[in-house]
């Protein structure tokens, strides 16, 4: 039930197909993979023209494309139609949540919510039934490579309850600072999705398809301990 996405934002991006195809070898569940403006978030990375070339490259895995822009709505379908399985988004990026949440779903796509560490949970009130992925944000977005922020454990083991007091078909996904080092006292806090990016991709071990193996069966093994 748990599993691991890495972030691209760590990858060598000249040889990326490359990149995706070896984590995944070593055992990685979930492509994820960052969208960010310039406006919402002060970065700028990539758009559908790459998810849609993965997709050619032959990725099968499911790609969870997490959106930091601004506005939303307007990209949904292009990501649909470039093979996204998850989608999800920043509740600040867009008027209307409740339409983008719709938008995404009538587009074939998952439907998450993106919460940013300052970002009170209200807003589940209403959309957690509507929703295929809750995202955490444990580092302000924008960068890899940031720490995380202890007190997202206390917002995991909140949205964790109100997932199983709903009996909602949820995934609990955390994002940011995410490494073999704090990974179990994360899923303790009911988070069963785990994004990391430098942790993975800063960790090779070699230069062949094995060169994620060790860091990959290093947070696996700490997910057992759970
Ligand atoms: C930050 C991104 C993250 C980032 C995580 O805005 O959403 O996905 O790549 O990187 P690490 O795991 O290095 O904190
Ligand atoms: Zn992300």
């Amino acid at each position: 039930m748990y599993q691991i996405a890495p972030s691209i934002l760590s990858a060598n991006f000249a040889k990326l197909g490359e990149e995706v195809d070896n984590v995944l070898a070593s055992g990685a569940d979930i492509v994820h993979f960052d969208v960010m403006d310039n406006h919402y978030v002060p970065n700028l990375t990539i758009g559908p023209l790459v998810c849609d070339t993965l997709r050619a490259h032959g990725v099968t895995a499911p790609i969870d494309v997490h959106l930091m822009v601004k506005p939303v709505d307007r990209i949904i379908p292009d990501f649909a139609k470039a093979g996204a399985t998850y989608i999800t988004f920043h509740p600040e990026a867009s008027e209307h949540v409740d339409r983008t949440i719709g938008l995404i779903k009538e587009s074939g796509c998952k439907a998450g919510l993106v919460f940013n560490p300052a970002t009170p949970l209200d807003i589940l009130e209403y959309m957690l039934p509507k929703l295929d992925m809750v995202l955490l944000m444990s580092v302000n977005p924008g960068f890899g490579g940031q720490k995380f922020i202890p007190y997202t454990l206390d917002k995991a083991r909140k949205v964790r309850a109100m997932i199983d007091a709903g009996g909602y078909n949820c995934r609990l996904e955390i994002d940011g600072g995410v490494g073999p080092a704090n990974i179990r006292e994360v899923a303790a806090a009911g988070v069963d999705t785990f994004v990391a990016g430098s942790a993975i991709f800063g960790a090779r071990k070699a230069t062949d398809k094995h060169q994620f193996d060790t860091v990959l069966a290093a947070m696996r093994a700490e997910l057992a301990k759970v």
